[in-house]
């Protein structure tokens, strides 16, 4: 690069070191940004003309200019290198190129760095937009799968023990209920994405009499922001977008490991079908869940990028400082991940393996899984909790020893252990009962499962 080359002023005697030019340059990846950078340039040539702080027809120029560009790079024909340092100088110059002089007058009144803030944040705002409707998708074939396994059970664990028996759709709508939550987090972040910092200028304003409130409306900003230094070096809202992300993600990886536990010989709850496995080099006989170890080992690039970011943050001075062009490949890489995760995870569940339900009904019958119901039941018969559940604990030693379940005692062993069991402790402890009989509000019982699914298919709805 020549010294004439350098955007910056003629303060400069010599062009930057080749490999320092490379170094400082974001156009490699910020490049990302072009439409949403074209966008707020249109918005504020308009507020430039509007204001009379430049005649109409340039303004018109500009944006016709403007458009150009944009034209040219969806067909491929406008491919900026790292002497442009960045996708702003490198619209800048390329308008100048087709337009004349009059490009140059679009910079009046802006700095880059309000310019990049409006970028990221335009360019957020449609990645969140498209998270939530993936977000969406990935509720739909939960309830879809829930709605199918109703009166599936599943056991459930605490400290992955086997606990109480569940209903599968109680299960898989506890994936439901943390999307949702990621789907209103998201929505709730994006307030915060959505405030403008156009006109802020480098930090103090400008002295131009411009209007931030018409780009702000121009660009679809909820409103702007009150503080110009503040404006420019707030990242509050990549931190609060990285650390949904990263609740997502961890949403998605514990599903992702419990389908990885299932797909196991040990489990076998569920098979993988061909589209969504893969084989191994050496073992001809192993089908590998690698989707969801892949979401699984994603996760972490995801959680560093909001560890990177708040360190990133953590020492800046007010206001821009160059440490802020480091907020955007991990914001980039943070979408892309978190949406190819969602769409992956939708596909696996819809399409990528089955439940084996032979294999989990009969798993929940052959357990101990129903002991609390039998506490319960001498509970519900006036026998103090505490003490039915000694007197249940006492049996589920002896029956262990015995290589004896619950439901093989007879009813004479029964009643030793207590008078106040009866011919119907049989269907007491049965897994259908078991599971019917948690119908408190949020249980398991398949009447709260089938009010939560309805409640579900709602706001799918809405
Ligand atoms: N490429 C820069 C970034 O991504 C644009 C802003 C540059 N501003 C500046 N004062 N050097 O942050």
């Amino acid at each position: 690069m020549t010294k004439d080359q350098n955007t910056w002023s003629q303060r400069f005697e010599t062009a930057l070191h080749p490999v320092i030019a490379t170094f400082n340059a974001s156009i490699g990846f910020d490049i990302e940004l072009i439409e949403y950078d074209i966008k707020g340039s249109i918005a504020h040539a308009k507020m430039l003309a509007k204001t009379g702080i430049i005649p109409p027809e340039e303004g018109e120029k500009l944006v016709a200019g403007l458009e150009q560009i944009r034209q040219e790079y969806r067909e491929g024909n406008f491919n900026p290198g790292v002497d442009a340092e960045d996708v702003h100088f490198a619209v800048e110059k390329r308008l100048t190129d087709i337009i004349g002089d009059v490009g140059k007058k679009l910079h009046t009144a802006r700095s880059r760095n309000d310019q990049v803030g409006t970028d990221t944040r335009l360019y957020l705002r449609t990645e969140i937009g498209e998270i939530r409707s993936l977000l969406r998708q990935f509720q739909t074939v939960l309830v879809d799968l829930a709605s199918a396994n109703v009166e599936t059970f599943i056991p459930g664990y605490t400290h992955l023990q086997r606990a109480q028996p569940l209903s599968l759709a109680h299960h898989l709508l506890a994936y439901f209920d943390m999307a949702d939550r990621d789907w209103e987090r998201l929505g709730d972040v994006c307030g915060r994405v959505n405030i403008s910092p156009l006109g802020c200028g480098a930090l103090a304003g400008t002295t131009f009499p411009i209007d931030r409130h018409y780009t702000a409306e121009l660009l679809g900003f909820d409103k702007a922001y009150s503080n110009s230094l503040d404006g420019v070096s707030d990242r509050d809202f990549a931190i609060e977008f990285l650390c949904a992300a990263s609740i997502i993600m961890v949403h998605l990886s514990r599903l992702s490991e419990e389908i990885i536990l299932w797909a196991s010989e040990e489990f076998s709850f569920v098979t993988l079908k061909d589209s969504c496995s893969t084989g191994s080099s050496i073992m001809p006989q192993k089908k590998n869940p690698d989707i969801p170890e892949l979401v699984r080992g994603k996760t972490g690039r995801v959680f560093g990028n909001l560890q990177a970011m708040l360190v990133i943050m953590k020492g800046l001075p007010l206001a821009y400082n160059k440490d802020l062009q480091e907020d955007k490949e991990g914001i980039f890489d943070s979408v892309k991940t978190v949406k190819g995760c969602l769409e992956a995870m939708t596909i696996l569940l819809r399409e990528g393996l089955e439940f084996n339900s032979d294999r989990l009904m009969a798993a929940v019958a052959e357990d101990f899984s129903n002991a609390t119901d039998v506490a319960d039941y001498l509970a519900g018969r006036g026998v103090p909790f505490r003490e039915a559940y000694n007197l249940v604990g006492k049996v589920v030693k002896t029956s262990l020893a015995s290589n004896k379940l619950l439901k093989d005692l007879t009813l004479e062993e029964w009643k030793a252990l207590h008078p106040a069991f009866e011919e119907d402790i049989y269907e007491a402890i049965a897994p259908e009962r078991v599971v019917a009989a948690r119908n408190s509000y949020g249980g398991t019982g398949f009447e709260q499962v089938r009010k939560a699914l309805a409640e579900a298919r709602k706001k799918l709805e809405n």
